[in-house]
């Protein structure tokens, strides 16, 4: 089996390569990944370097490289996790988004279609709904009414998965998941952003009043879920995933579990102006992957959030050698005038 792992050196990507060595240690597995800001080559070093992951450094909207990529190696799966990711660089400068997002993921499509993929997994998001208010549940048949231009994006993408697998045939599933927390996230995102400034006792912004509700599900829980649609989901369906009641939670609840699991003090909170078009809830209806795959969450909030703490506490280097540069000049400008 050979199969492409676009975006596989970014955080669910990279966890999803480690993921499959070891549940299909059989399986041929290529990445292809351009290392923007959020892509890491450790992430998956020691599985190149072994020999055991091929790596291709590239963009899925280079049409040629892609063209080649698929002439060269006959893929009978792809996964498509290339991105880009984060809702507020969305908010500072759409057009990258479009062209990863939406050009992308069409260019992806060409070119399994023109050499017979099998399966072609496209890792959307739950962000693709919009907002709920307090009570409901996404389910797959919710009307698509993304409010960031990141959700907008992946909204594009998916249509035209749809419309590939209409019009051409292609066999494609979508899979909608909910915020993954877990090893290997860039810290911008609210987990690793929040866990890396308490161990520097810098202070941690919360938009807003802190009550947006999310879905907070472990990173090797989505990572099952996506095998198993690929393997075994229905052309032309769509799956969420999500990680039930027990990951529910608004943003402030979710900070103080990370306190209060590295013992710093809630002094650190630091209240700042909301994000523009801030979803105020999202809740996940998984009965379908469950009924349909016999999928579930495994790992508890609490658990997750504590081996994610013990990662960070022990890759230290990882994120002091990300949080430079770049990152910085973005954080200036994310959080400066707030
Ligand atoms: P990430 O930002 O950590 O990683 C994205 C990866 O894609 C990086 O390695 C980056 O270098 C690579 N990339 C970006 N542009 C590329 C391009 N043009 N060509 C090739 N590679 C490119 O993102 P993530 O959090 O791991 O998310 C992965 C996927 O899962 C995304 O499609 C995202 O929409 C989706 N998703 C994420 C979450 C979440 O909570 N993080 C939830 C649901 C769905
Ligand atoms: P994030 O991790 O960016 O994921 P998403 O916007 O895709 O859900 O944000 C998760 C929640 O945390 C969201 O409600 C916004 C909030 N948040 C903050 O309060 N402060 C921050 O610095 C960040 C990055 C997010």
């Amino acid at each position: 089996m050979n199969v492409l792992v676009t975006g596989g050196a970014g955080f669910i990507g990279s966890n999803f390569v480690h993921y499959l060595r070891r549940e299909r240690p059989s399986w041929k597995v290529t990445v292809l990944d351009l290392l923007t800001y959020a892509g890491n080559l450790k992430n998956i070093a020691e599985l190149v370097e072994e020999g055991s992951v091929r790596f291709v450094k590239g963009s899925i909207a280079d049409k040629e490289l892609v063209d080649d990529l698929f002439k060269g190696t006959k893929f009978n799966l792809v996964f498509n996790f290339a991105a880009e990711s984060h809702v507020d660089r969305s908010i500072h400068g759409a057009q990258v988004f479009v062209e990863t997002n939406i050009m992308g993921t069409q260019i992806l499509l060409d070119a399994a279609r023109a050499t017979g993929v099998e399966r072609f997994v496209q890792i959307s998001t739950d962000e693709v709904y919009g907002s709920l208010g307090p009570t409901g549940f996404f389910v797959e048949t919710t009307p698509l009414n993304p409010t960031s231009p990141y959700a907008a994006s992946k909204t594009g993408a998916d249509l035209m998965v749809l419309a590939a697998v209409k019009t051409h045939g292609l066999e494609a599933v979508i899979t909608r998941c909910s915020n993954n927390y877990g090893p290997y996230q860039f810290p911008e995102k609210l987990m690793p952003l929040f866990i890396t400034n308490a161990l520097e006792d810098k202070p941690l912004p919360l938009y807003g009043d802190g009550l947006n509700v999310r879905s907070w599900i472990y990173v090797e829980d989505h990572c099952a879920a996506l095998l198993l649609c690929g393997e075994k989901g229905r052309s032309g369906e769509v799956y969420n995933i999500g990680a039930g009641a027990d990951g529910e939670l608004p943003n402030i609840e979710v900070t103080k579990t990370i306190l209060s699991i590295l013992g710093k003090s809630e002094d650190l909170i630091q209240y700042v102006a909301d994000r523009p078009a801030h979803d105020r809830r999202y809740a996940i209806d998984y009965s379908k992957i469950k009924s349909e795959l016999g999928w579930e969450p495994k790992i508890s909030f609490r658990e997750g959030v504590q081996r994610t703490v013990e990662w960070y506490k022990n890759n230290k280097e990882w994120w002091q050698s990300v949080k430079t540069g770049e990152y910085l000049k973005y954080y200036e400008m994310n959080y400066a005038n707030r």
